[in-house]
């Protein structure tokens, strides 16, 4: 058997490692990138964020610039990720919210009837011409660098819309879906259509991978999650057309849904720490890679900690058809960054071909 050649380390972001992952081509190394990487374990993010509150960075250009560059000089990751939030589409929709530091989303008049549904705001492509510059002045800064676009998925979104801010059982959320499954629909349909602007725009901008976040769908029976949920956020990745990015697609607690978050059309499949990645792969087949899938609480141990957990998601990333190094879920905003830029250089010390 004939071995296949390393490929030397790419210059163009579209051919990186991270998007070669993504697609179980042949890598130079197991690319890393950190959910929340760009945020709050940074003093730099810190003091460039004090004083001006989330939502308002986000639309600020040359804010999200810096932000989401942060992390990419200090750690040494082989991806950007947009510094902005799952929520951003809404509120420029014209959806009252903010998000107050500590809790989250808070929604000033959830959804919470029929009446409420019909009357959400849609988004407006023209809207986004603050993110499609931060995105424009990125990509010429990043270089070689990948910039991965996302967007919260219709469930995640909505579970924020209905209970009004961040829930542990997202009950009301599920009471809706059961009691009012047309204007559930009609709810996931719109928040899928604000996702798809939101990512398109992203991409005609100059991201060259997606990911969408449906962070909460560990909370649904794969019944339901098939019936109620899937077909929508399907949809998101559909509206993605000819562009040529790979898709990843994440949540948490999602063991039981491997299967069927592979089969709404990603190409990547985020895991969280709950199941091994070994047996991930066999949840979802070998044509899907993986994302994942360190628990960000193993970061705040010792250093001797962080490294067996470490060699063993890469060791057990091997199974999947290609493996992209992250969390099981976002940086905790006390992890210590030196850890987070020691990893990312174990993982590439550690897989170098
Ligand atoms: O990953 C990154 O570094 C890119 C930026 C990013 C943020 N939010 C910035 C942010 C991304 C990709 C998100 C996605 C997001 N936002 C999700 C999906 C990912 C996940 O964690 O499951 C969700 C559920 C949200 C909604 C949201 N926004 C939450 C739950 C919070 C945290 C509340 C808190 O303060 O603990 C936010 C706020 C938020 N989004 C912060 C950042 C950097 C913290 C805001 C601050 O600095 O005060």
């Amino acid at each position: 058997m004939t071995s296949v050649p390393a490929p030397v380390p790419s210059t163009s972001p579209a051919d990186s490692d991270l998007v070669r992952a993504a697609r179980g081509l042949p890598v130079s190394r197991t690319p890393v990138w950190f959910m929340r990487q760009a945020g709050r374990s940074l003093p730099e993010y810190r003091s460039l964020r004090a004083g001006t509150a989330m939502l308002e960075a986000c639309q600020d250009p040359d804010m999200v610039t810096e932000i989401t560059l942060q992390p990419v000089r200090r750690h040494g990751v082989d991806a950007a990720i947009l510094f902005s939030d799952i929520v951003l589409p809404l509120l420029v929709a014209g959806v009252d919210l903010e998000i107050k530091a500590g809790i989250g989303p808070v929604i000033a008049d959830p959804v919470r009837s029929v009446a409420d549904v019909d009357a959400l705001p849609g988004l407006e492509p023209e809207a986004l011409g603050f993110l499609q510059t931060a995105v424009r002045q990125l990509v010429a800064e990043l270089g070689p660098t990948p910039l991965i676009g996302f967007a919260g998925a219709p469930f995640t979104l909505a579970t924020y819309l209905i209970e009004g801010g961040p829930s542990k059982e997202h009950a009301r959320t599920k009471a809706f879906m059961y009691a009012e499954p047309e204007a559930w629909s009609r709810l996931l349909d719109k928040l899928a259509v604000s996702a798809a602007i939101f990512l398109r725009a992203q991409v005609d901008a100059g991201a060259v991978a997606v990911q969408l976040f449906d962070s909460w769908a560990g909370v649904l029976s794969a019944a339901d999650y098939a019936e109620r949920v899937l077909p929508f956020s399907r949809s998101v990745f559909d509206a993605l057309g000819d562009r040529d990015v790979p898709r990843i697609h994440f949540g948490v607690g999602t063991g039981e849904l491997l299967p069927l978050i592979g089969d709404a059309g990603a190409d990547v499949v985020g895991v969280d720490w709950r199941i091994p990645l070994d047996e991930a792969a066999r949840r979802v087949g070998p044509h899907r890679s993986l994302q994942g899938n360190l628990d960000p609480a193993v970061l705040l141990a010792d250093r001797a900690t962080v490294d067996r957990e470490v060699r063993r998601v890469v060791e057990q990333g091997r199974a999947a058809r290609g493996h992209v190094f992250n969390l099981g879920h976002g940086v905790l905003p006390d992890t210590d960054p030196g850890v987070l830029t020691h990893v990312t250089e174990l993982v590439h010390e550690l897989t170098a071909r």
